[in-house]
């Protein structure tokens, strides 16, 4: 392992490699541009609670909870998770007393469509919650960075139309974004339609998410994340068409654990470019260039020739949705938690997209693993993934829309590896901003507090405040990384 290891090189900074071990930057503590959105986020299923309040419909994660208690470490669900519905004033409290200058959340498609669709009509108190939300936030000084779809679909979608693999589900989720930018265009500038494409084709094609139609695996994945990309490019041509002179911007928030090759042979450094195509590239490249990038398309059409299929497992695009998604976005949304070292080899179910990709991924041994399985300490993967992006597509304007540490939660007084997290990731956002010329333009720590993390219920908390789940008014506590965030944040406003 430390052999392979000691090898690694990046292949895309053209100013020569950086090792993997972590170089403090050369810069101030507090050095970023002027105008640098620090920022939290959240999610509507992980916090909000309220479940069933009033008329909001069921989502599928309210379904799969309910149904399928074993689906979620510890049997929890999210009807209570942080009581945010209930609490929300309190959250911009703290939030604002941190520093923070936006506020990521998602809106809840079945607290204000419950059946999903605008023709059923829409729940005024689900509507209600949000304006106040938005009022509230803009009244502290806050920036909405709003979410569209944070993976709690309408279950009467999933259930009588298949969710994400109807072919007409981009007009629903359409009409439901015409509906959220009719009400809140003028408020809100930064939109992001839907939050990591790559997590949510896991629940059509594996079981790592609802609705968890693992038997759908090599085919599902790809017709979800297809309808995706539709669903993403209608909603923005909409804002362009009806909204634009509200001046917002629009993005996608894409997430993987950026691949490097676990050796400076070609065969590595192939493997974690394809890593890198099946991951982030999967999405992106439709969103800024309007077709699947040719790797993608050249590696699933072969396989699926070979596999005596007439056509492809990937879907094609006409040349109208070609048109219409190339350059869908206005910035791009990343989520950076981790990353991996790629070789070639074959691993996941058959098919898949994980098979397909031809990519085995090992652990550097000096990334000090976390509480979560798959999240291993690693800020230069941050650094390589956004002169990744600078290089592939012209230095696009990032907005890091998630990033963050989980742990167990028994120190939250102490919570040293969080800090740790923070400091070296933005240490490498400076680097990638001042000596690689990347334009970065703001932070999203994830999260504000510890929350309903999806399959592993309240067990990791990658909250900056503690949140007592044993207590019905869902205390939140400020962790010592919360302090050392306020003070971070205070220095570089200072500046
Ligand atoms: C909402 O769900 C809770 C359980 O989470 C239940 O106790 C309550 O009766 C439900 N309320 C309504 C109005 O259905
Ligand atoms: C898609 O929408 C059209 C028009 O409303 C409808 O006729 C068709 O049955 C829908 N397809 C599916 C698969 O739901
Ligand atoms: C906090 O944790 C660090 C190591 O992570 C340890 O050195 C220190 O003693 C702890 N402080 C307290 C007050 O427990
Ligand atoms: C909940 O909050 C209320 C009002 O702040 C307080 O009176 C009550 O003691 C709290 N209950 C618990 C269990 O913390």
């Amino acid at each position: 392992m430390r052999a392979i290891l000691s090898l690694v090189i990046v292949p895309l900074v053209l100013s020569g490699s950086f090792a993997t071990q972590y170089r403090p930057p050369p810069v101030s503590h507090t050095n970023f541009p002027k105008g640098f959105l620090f920022g939290s986020a959240t999610a509507s299923y992980q916090v909000e609670g309220a479940w069933n309040d009033t008329d909001k419909g069921e989502s599928i994660w309210d379904h799969i909870t309910h149904n399928n208690p074993n689906f979620i470490a510890e049997q929890q669900n999210g009807d209570i998770a942080d009581d945010s519905f209930h609490k929300f004033k309190e959250d911009i409290r703290i939030m604002k007393d941190i520093g923070f200058k936006s506020y990521r959340f998602s809106i809840s498609w079945p607290r204000v469509l419950p059946t999903g669709k605008v023709a059923d009509g829409y729940s005024k108190t689900g509507l209600n919650y949000y304006t106040e939300l938005i009022d509230e936030l803009l009244a502290n000084g806050i920036e909405p960075l709003v979410t569209l779809y944070h993976w709690d679909l309408p279950q009467a979608l999933q259930e009588e139309r298949g969710g994400w693999l109807n072919p007409n589900i981009s007009d629903y989720f359409a009409d439901y974004a015409d509906f959220m930018f009719s009400k809140f265009a003028p408020k809100v500038k930064y939109w992001i339609t839907i939050n990591e494409p790559l997590s949510i084709v896991n629940g059509y094609g594996d079981d790592a998410r609802a609705p968890a139609l693992k038997e759908l695996h090599g085919i599902g994945e790809y017709v979800a994340g297809h309808n995706l990309l539709l669903a993403h490019s209608k909603a923005y041509k909409l804002y362009q068409d009806k909204y634009s002179h509200n001046l917002g911007k629009i993005s996608m928030a894409f997430c993987g654990s950026y691949c490097a090759p676990a050796s400076d042979s070609v065969e590595d450094i192939e493997a974690a470019e394809r890593c890198y195509q099946f991951t982030f590239g999967w999405f992106i490249h439709p969103v800024l260039k309007g077709d699947y990038h040719p790797l993608l398309r050249s590696i699933i059409d072969e396989n699926s020739q070979w596999e005596g299929r007439k056509t492809s497992r990937l879907p094609y695009f006409s040349q109208q949705e070609i048109d219409q998604l190339k350059g869908s976005a206005d910035f791009l949304g990343l989520n950076y938690y981790t990353m991996l070292l790629a070789k070639p080899g074959l691993a996941g179910l058959d098919p898949s997209d994980q098979r397909d990709s031809r990519v085995v991924t090992l652990w550097d041994p000096s990334w000090k693993p976390t509480v979560a399985s798959w999240l291993r300490v690693a800020p230069e993967g941050l650094r390589m993934l956004l002169n990744k992006v600078k290089n592939d597509y012209g230095n696009p304007e990032v907005l890091i829309t998630e990033n963050g540490y989980p742990d167990d939660g028994s120190d939250p007084l102490n919570d040293t590896e969080r800090i740790n997290y923070y400091e070296t990731h933005f240490a490498a956002i400076r680097q990638a901003i001042y000596e690689d010329g990347c334009n970065v333009v703001g932070h999203t720590s994830w999260s504000l507090m510890d929350n309903f993390e999806w399959r592993d219920g309240y067990k990791a908390k990658f909250g900056i405040f503690s949140v007592d789940f044993n207590s019905p008014n869902r205390t939140r506590t400020m962790k010592k990384s919360a302090y050392w965030l306020k003070n971070y944040i205070a220095m570089h406003d200072y500046l």
